[in-house]
């Protein structure tokens, strides 16, 4: 059985490129190992948040893990900021981490690109999410493909420790799909689907309407080639909306490709539509129960309670391979 632990920001509505990219894996991954999913509240204060905004997002990102199918009874569920022990070990390794490593890390020169003020927090945020791996020693680490670089960063920053202050922790693997770890945006497939995109038809959102859904679909970019074929360099929109049929309705490419042989995009999208909105039915009416019921509320307190216990061993046995002295007990 081996370690995962991933984390979610809760700074927008969760996308279908949430789900597909990472949360779909954590779903697959919590029945043969052990797991940590959280919602990452202090990454997301790296940007302005408004409170309000930042308490209902990080709630109902928790509720939609459990909607999603994770087991609260199998995978740890919890707020990143319920567990202290990620802060400090985030302190510890920013003074392992040079400014070279941050500055080429492209999250933070997208996020930071024309800004006049850009917080530290933005900039030293690889290591947090760093510490947050360590802290658990996990062995995997499912992500979509945009966070490569972080646990590159990373498995960096565990060797650094590990060969400066003695061998202590995992070097993590990240997990990462082989197809959808990087869904594109429906009106440009050369920008990733992203929360924070300002243009509505740009994202599929957990939580829209099955009718909004549809209607995002049908107007979905796709090329004047009309053959459905996955072709992600040559066909981007096209191969984009087959890697979304795929997850969501669990079929292979390649039936997909055998199955609208000879078609137009049109039947295509249509029955694209109806998958999404077949998926998301469900998911949105647990969602809602998960909400109501306030069981939200017993499962990230056990949650973190189960995490803590192990963020609270690792973080002291870090603090002693670095020369800490530790507090009676
Ligand atoms: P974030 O929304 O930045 O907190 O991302 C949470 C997780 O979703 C990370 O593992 C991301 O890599 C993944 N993710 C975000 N957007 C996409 C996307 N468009 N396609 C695939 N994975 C994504
Ligand atoms: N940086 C990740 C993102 O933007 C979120 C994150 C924070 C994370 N800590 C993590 C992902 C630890 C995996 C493991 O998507």
């Amino acid at each position: 059985m081996k370690r995962v632990l991933s984390g979610i920001q809760p700074s927008g509505q969760l996308t279908i490129g949430n789900y597909i990219g990472a949360m779909q894996n954590f779903v697959k991954l919590q029945h043969e190992h052990q797991c940590f999913f959280m919602v990452v509240d202090l990454h997301a204060i790296t940007v302005p948040q408004d409170p309000a905004a930042l308490r209902e997002q990080s709630e109902s990102v928790a509720a939609l893990y459990i909607a999603a199918g994770i087991d609260p009874n199998k995978a740890a569920i919890f707020l990143q900021s319920h567990v202290p022990q990620h802060a400090e070990l985030g302190w510890l390794l920013t003074t392992l981490t040079y400014m070279g490593e941050l500055e080429r890390m492209t999250q933070f020169k997208d996020k930071s690109e024309g800004k006049d003020s850009v917080g530290a927090g933005l900039f030293v945020y690889p290591s947090l999410m760093a510490a947050d791996i360590l802290l658990y020693n996990a062995d995997l680490v499912p992500v979509g493909d945009d966070q490569k670089q972080h646990l590159e960063l990373t498995r960096d920053l565990a060797g650094r420790f590990n060969s400066r202050y003695g061998n202590y922790f995992t070097v993590p693997q990240p997990f990462i799909p082989e197809v959808g770890a990087r869904i594109m945006s429906l009106d440009d497939a050369s920008k990733k689907m992203s929360k924070s995109n300002a243009n509505a038809g740009s994202n599929i959102f957990l939580l829209d309407d099955p009718a909004v859904i549809r209607k995002k679909i049908s107007r979905a970019k796709t090329d004047s080639e009309a053959i459905v074929k996955y072709d992600p360099i040559h066909k981007p929109e096209i191969s984009n909306l087959m890697s979304i049929y795929s997850h969501t309705a669990n079929v292979s490419i390649a039936d997909i490709e055998a199955k609208y042989e000879g078609q137009m995009y049109g039947p295509f999208k249509k029955d694209l539509a109806e998958q999404v909105a077949a998926f998301i039915e469900p998911l949105q009416t647990r969602y809602h129960e998960v909400r109501r019921s306030g069981e939200v509320y017993d499962v990230l307190q056990k949650g973190a309670q189960q995490a803590q216990e192990v963020a609270e061993l690792t973080l002291n046995e870090v603090k002693r391979h670095m020369g800490f002295v530790l507090p009676r007990r």
